[in-house]
């Protein structure tokens, strides 16, 4: 069994909150007590309005709002940036033991990062942390979630390029508002499979209200198996 899983994606807005929310629906729908936690947050007023929030709404996890997100910035721009406006910056201690709280009380954590994949967390004088620094602390493998549409062929391999860089391990990807009926999208899906290597382990289309996975998640998510 693994703890959780660490969920980025190709970029801000490609869908990781949606993508998650359905992961974790569909995760408390198989019995299994999920949790939730992102590290950091830009853009909120408050928990409940932000992506923890929305979250927890959707997939009805039992989570108490207070363990699901430990730095909120009012400012919609990268933490580091909204940090150096606000201050409060993210400090890596806090983000452990956030997060190892959130372990004891939950049999798996889906973790979502903020922005794409490379996004700095905390940039002055005292510390550098970028995301794939809060995703070694944290020992966790990673799903990356792609938009089905243009473009996401480069957008894809070079995440997953990053990532094998930084020898941090992709379970699988995640396509969002995938349409069967487009050929572009399921030529999307076949080239990111043969040009990464990583099988694409989820769909979910536009306005879904469920997530259509194409393995088996509670081997590939909870077990960390890979076919
Ligand atoms: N499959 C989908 N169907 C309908 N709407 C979607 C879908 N995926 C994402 N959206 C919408 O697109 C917007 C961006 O999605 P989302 O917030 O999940 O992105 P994100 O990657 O989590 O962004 P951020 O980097 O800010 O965390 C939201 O308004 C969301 O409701
Ligand atoms: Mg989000």
């Amino acid at each position: 069994m693994t703890k959780g899983i660490f969920i980025t994606g190709t970029g801000t807005d490609v869908g990781k909150t949606y993508v998650t929310a359905l992961t974790a629906k569909s995760l408390v729908e198989s019995g299994i007590n999920a949790g939730y936690y992102k590290a950091a947050i830009s853009g909120a007023e408050t928990v409940e309005e932000s992506d923890a929030g929305y979250v927890k709404k959707v997939s009805e996890i039992k989570q108490d709002t207070n363990t699901i997100l430990s730095y909120l910035y009012k400012n919609p721009l990268s933490p580091h940036l909204s940090a150096k406006i606000e201050g409060n910056p993210v400090e890596i201690e806090k983000l452990k033991k956030d997060f190892e709280n959130v372990l004891t009380s939950h049999e798996f954590v889906l973790v979502e990062g903020s922005g794409g994949i490379v996004c700095p967390i905390r940039y002055d004088e005292n510390s550098i942390i970028m995301l794939e620094d809060i995703i070694k602390a944290f020992e966790l493998d990673t799903i990356v979630v792609a938009d089905a549409g243009l473009g996401t062929i480069n957008a894809a391999v070079l995440t997953v390029s990053y990532l094998n860089n930084k020898n941090i391990n992709v379970r699988g990807i995640i396509l969002n508002n995938y349409d069967n009926n487009s050929l572009m999208h399921r030529d999307n899906l076949f080239m990111i499979e043969k040009l990464t290597g990583i099988k694409v382990i989820a769909i979910v289309p536009k306005n879904a209200k469920n997530i259509t996975f194409l393995c088996d998640p509670v081997k590939t998510l909870l077990r960390g198996e890979i076919k």
